[in-house]
């Protein structure tokens, strides 16, 4: 008796502590009204019942952006084999929260099986017969989640930091308009839904004209585009500040939304700072491209909060243009970072740890939510 007496206080106490104010704002509650935060989830997250990162999302975000579970080889493994499994469960999570649910990714080079090029004979396809199994695969995964998924990543990558077109066996078979027909099949399935061109060193300025050409291009065309997707796969150097706010400027300038759509800061050394980099070829040693295997030293982590903060300050600045900040991933432990561009290594990317704690960088995007300027 005693002890459940105690308990009952206990959580009298903290249901008190909530109520005055001691537990800090979600992510989601401290940007309403300024732009929509979120996060992306792993297939393995959302297989596990009561997965300990779902239990995070739930509190801190307002939308949320599959992983992996909707590229083409994890949804589309085989030609005549659908797995929607994984893509159910992402949905039905995110519609029980009461969250905006995008779709990630239609049409890319990377993640979508060798058959998609090729007939049953192994022979290439011709244009006719690639755009045929473009727009089943569209119609099909965009069809099933119609009305539930509220925005897609149509095409995601489809140029280089240079701005030249990146050449994918969808370019060369189709033809440079293949943007422009995964776009109107995405449209044809779902009239609704908004869609948008994603890509990652969107700051690079040859990268930025080409993109904004392409933006234009489409809308030129009466092709449906809402958003650009900037990824910001960046660190705690770059892109410099100006850099992302003129960015975010540009794109806004088109009319479009822009979207922040797969954040994360990496503070491990980079072999190469073009994110399509060989894996790992410069370091000899691995500790020192593996540093902080036993966690970050608080100068670190304190670089990394300033970081975070300083970023978020700038999207406020831009909430008018700006829709929706995605994080990619929930913690740690779950960030791609932590095999790419090597693999095996210890990241500290997001802004919970890999015990799903709130790290200092959380709480200074928490705070820069409130910071006067
Ligand atoms: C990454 C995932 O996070 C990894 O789990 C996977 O192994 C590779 O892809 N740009 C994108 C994302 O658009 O889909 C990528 O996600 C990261 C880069």
């Amino acid at each position: 008796m005693r002890q459940r007496l105690t308990t009952t206080a206990l959580l009298t106490l903290l249901c008190l502590a909530g109520r005055a104010g001691a537990q800090p704002p979600s992510l989601a509650e401290a940007y309403a009204g300024e732009f929509l935060v979120g996060g992306a989830i792993g297939t393995r997250q959302i297989m596990t019942d009561d997965h300990p990162a779902l239990e995070v999302a739930r509190r801190q975000f307002n939308t949320i952006t599959p992983e992996n579970l909707l590229k083409w080889s994890e949804v589309h493994p085989e030609p005549e084999r659908y797995d929607w499994e994984a893509a159910d469960r992402l949905v039905e999570f995110g519609e029980a929260n009461g969250m905006f649910i995008v779709g990630h990714t239609l049409v890319w080079h990377s993640q979508t099986p060798r058959w998609v090029f090729q007939g049953d004979d192994g022979e290439p396809l011709n244009r006719e017969q690639l755009l045929e199994r473009m727009r089943e695969h569209i119609h099909a995964v965009v069809g099933r989640y119609k009305g539930r998924i509220g925005g897609w990543d149509v095409v995601n990558e489809a140029v280089l930091d240079d701005g030249s077109p990146r050449e994918t066996p969808w370019r060369r078979i189709i033809g440079e308009d293949y943007i422009e027909k995964a776009f109107q099949f995405a449209h044809e399935a779902d009239p609704d839904a908004e869609l948008y061109y994603n890509d990652f060193s969107m700051f690079h300025p040859g990268k930025r004209r080409a993109v904004a050409q392409l933006v234009r291009r489409l809308k030129d065309a009466g092709v449906r585009i809402d958003g650009v997707g900037v990824q910001a796969h960046w660190g705690l150097d770059f892109p410099t500040l100006e850099e992302a706010d003129q960015t975010i400027s540009d794109y806004a300038a088109l009319g479009v939304n822009v979207m922040i759509t797969e954040l994360d800061i990496n503070v491990l050394p980079r072999p190469d700072r073009r994110q399509d980099a060989e894996v790992g070829r410069r370091f000899e040693r691995r500790e020192a491209a593996d540093p902080y295997r036993d966690g970050l030293p608080d100068e670190v982590q304190q670089r990394l909060a300033d970081r975070y903060g300083e970023i978020f300050r700038l999207f406020r600045r831009h909430s008018d243009h700006l829709s929706r900040v995605t994080l990619w991933g929930v913690d740690d432990g779950q960030s791609w970072h932590n095999n790419w561009p090597i693999r095996g290594r210890t990241a500290h990317s997001l802004l919970f740890d890999r015990q799903y704690q709130p790290k200092p960088a959380f709480h200074s995007v928490v705070k820069a939510a409130s910071d006067d300027e």
